[in-house]
């Protein structure tokens, strides 16, 4: 029987909505979930029931929280066979994949755990004699969150275990395509004793999302907007949060470089280039862009890359594959205009592209060979199993050719010489840069985010996004007895700044 969905705000089920369907991409006549989508005014709604429920959350103490953390944590990992399950079933995440996705559910709840006995704030001396300074993290108030379908269940955790964590109360957007996914998540966060109201999942299209966030935001029910997604769609949230004076925490697209110098161990770097390139069918907005390979390694790179590509198994996600279908029919089509980019130019690499024979959303892999600066295939994201390669003479260029689309997610060198991965480092505009690794993989405790295209700055995972969840409160205590004027009532030492030995 299909599951039906529906949206969960202040612990209760919104029982009208819109009939949507998630597919299985594998056998996209077969439904796995029957979602009820809300409309702009529910989400609203949702925003409101967050606002009341925060307050209570916040008086929490923070160790308590964090004892809530860590039952997410155990319950997650308690059902990880089942909710991997369900994300290669739902989005052709392969299970091995799916697995991996899970445990860093779990490594965020570890993480953030303890955070609920530090959340440190400083004490700070004073210019003055009996008065002390302090900063204190507060809370932000109500976070709504809005993920992709790609990481149905990881990388919302990324925001919602920091959120909790520090007292904020949250409602969560989740892609349709993986609402059940994203419904399983929320039940086991549910099970681990959050009040209702702290978290509500609202299932809802984008516009009527779009829509119900600016309502909240104008009413002031929301206070931090956390959205993992496109960047076309990340500039209208960027856009919409400036009206309201707030700065969202936005994890955008990327268009992630490889460049691959003479010195390195090629194998290495096709295996890197495989996996980032043509795992998670591309899907990653970590995955590999373009290969900037040196001129005199490209065409040697090219044949043991093209080989690999060419032997590697794509087919049904529960068994052992480089890669299942695409996530949905949407991404389908999105990408089947991606390979209209090709030109006379490129060359195309192993063999046959687009969609492979049969009902399930496979695709071929695809190298493009001689992208030019120019092209759209280099300058754009193209989500899915497709990477350019193009080839370079000095190191100053491939850094250039590295940074020329202007995303700056992640990026990737292979050498052996420290002193070039150092130069590199320092000249990629990536937030993430990896060493003889491959661009995609990162770990749940190093702050994970871009810049340009890529995001705002913005940080998440690790101590970092405390800093989205929480603003400083600084607190200034005078227990002189009289008004000390800070600037003015300030004691003076005479240096004798002419002296000299
Ligand atoms: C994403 O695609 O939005 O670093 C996140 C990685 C994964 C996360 C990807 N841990 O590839």
């Amino acid at each position: 029987m299909t599951r039906q969905i529906f949206s969960v705000i202040g612990g209760k089920d919104v029982a009208s909505g819109t009939a949507y369907e998630s597919i299985n991409p594998a056998r996209p006549d077969e439904t796995v979930a029957a979602v009820a989508l809300a409309d702009a005014a529910t989400f609203t709604g949702a925003c409101r029931t967050a606002a009341a429920a925060q307050r209570e959350w916040a008086r929490v103490p923070a160790p308590v929280r964090g004892r809530v953390i860590a039952s997410i944590g155990r319950l997650v990992e308690a059902n990880t066979e089942a909710l991997a399950g369900l994300v290669t079933e739902e989005i052709g995440k392969p299970y091995a994949e799916a697995l991996g996705e899970v445990r860093e559910i779990v490594d965020t709840c570890d993480f953030f755990l303890g955070e609920g006995r530090r959340l440190y704030g400083q004490t700070v001396p004073s210019e003055m004699p009996d008065k002390s300074l302090f900063t204190f993290r507060v809370p932000v108030g109500v976070a709504a969150i809005v993920t992709a379908g790609n990481f149905p269940v990881a990388v919302p955790s990324w925001y919602l275990v920091p959120a909790l964590l520090c007292g904020n109360a949250v409602v969560w957007k989740p892609a349709e395509y993986a609402a059940a996914s994203a419904h399983a998540l929320y039940r086991l966060f549910a099970a681990a004793g959050l009040p209702a109201g702290v978290l509500n999942v609202v299932f809802a299209s984008g516009a009527d999302t779009y829509d119900g966030l600016e309502l909240a935001l104008t009413e002031g029910t929301v206070h931090k907007v956390g959205f993992t997604g496109s960047s076309a769609v990340g500039r209208k949230i960027g856009e919409l949060c400036g009206r309201h004076l707030q700065s969202p925490c936005l994890e955008l697209g990327g268009k992630n470089p490889m460049v691959v110098m003479p010195d390195a161990d090629l194998d290495l770097a096709v295996e890197g280039a495989l996996f980032s390139g043509f795992g998670t069918a591309g899907q990653r907005c970590t995955s590999l862009g373009t290969v900037i390979v040196h001129e005199e390694v490209h065409d040697e790179f090219l044949a043991r890359f093209a080989e690999a590509v060419q032997n590697a198994k794509i087919g049904e996600p529960t068994g052992d594959v480089l890669y299942g279908p695409l996530l949905d029919h949407r991404f389908a089509e999105r990408y089947e205009e991606y390979l209209t980019w090709v030109r006379p130019h490129h060359t195309v690499l192993p063999g046959p592209t687009g969609r492979m024979d049969g009902t399930g959303l496979y695709y071929h892999p695809v190298i493009v060979d001689g992208v030019r600066p120019d092209d759209r295939l280099f300058l754009e994201e193209t989500f899915g199993p497709i990477v350019g390669v193009t080839t370079f003479g000095t190191l100053d260029e491939a850094i250039e050719l590295a940074n020329r689309p202007g995303y700056g997610l992640s990026s990737s060198i292979y050498t052996t010489d420290p002193k070039t991965a150092f130069r590199f480092r320092s000249g990629i505009s990536a937030g993430m840069v990896s060493v003889n690794n491959s661009t995609s993989g990162a770990e749940a405790h190093l702050p994970f985010g871009g810049n340009g295209k890529s995001g705002n700055g913005s940080r998440q995972s690790g101590m970092w996004v405390l800093d989205q969840f929480t603003r400083w409160q600084a607190m200034n205590w005078d227990y002189s007895g009289r008004l000390q004027k800070a600037q003015m009532d300030v004691a003076e030492i005479t240096p004798d700044l002419g002296f000299r030995i």
